[in-house]
């Protein structure tokens, strides 16, 4: 014998997981794909600003405008340069070997690390690998620098 309030419950419980399912898959359909990342690729030889640890630069790829660091002897980040606090183009400091805004005196480690001034965020950072005499660098679909973005 069935008991008719569980039957009702049963397919109450039948319903709610149907609706559930329903939403996911409008959800799920309603998202475009995701963009897939860049690889851009430059020679090591044409990053003379960042031959030895520790040295930085602003280096122009691809119609990107980056920051890197080398922070070991094979290993260099890729920063984007818009400072976090109000989006100018920070630069590297040769002689304090840090990051540094100008805009309104942020500065940051070489980990990109705010490390002094209004800038609370660390700045965006980029997968980097050396591979053979090439440094490969992951970017997103979207560009680095938006088009207003001015230089210091
Ligand atoms: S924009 Fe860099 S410190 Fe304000």
């Amino acid at each position: 014998m069935s008991n008719p309030i569980d039957r009702r419950g049963f397919l109450a419980t039948l319903l709610a997981a149907g609706t559930g399912l329903l939403v996911r898959s409008v959800k799920a359909a309603e998202q475009p794909d995701k963009p897939k990342d860049r690889l851009v690729a430059v020679s090591l030889g044409s990053l003379d600003g960042i031959r030895e640890k520790g040295s930085g630069m602003l280096a122009e790829i691809q119609g990107e405008t980056l920051l890197l660091i080398r922070t070991e002897e094979q290993k260099i980040a890729a920063f984007s340069p818009l400072c976090t606090h109000e989006k100018c183009v920070v630069e590297f400091d040769r002689e304090a070997r840090q990051i540094e805004c100008n805009c309104h005196r942020s500065s940051f480690d070489l980990a990109g690390k705010p490390v002094g001034g209004p800038a609370k965020e660390p700045l965006r950072q980029f997968p980097a690998a050396i591979k053979g005499d090439k440094l490969i660098i992951k970017l997103p679909t979207d560009p680095v620098l938006p088009p207003k973005s001015q230089k210091n």
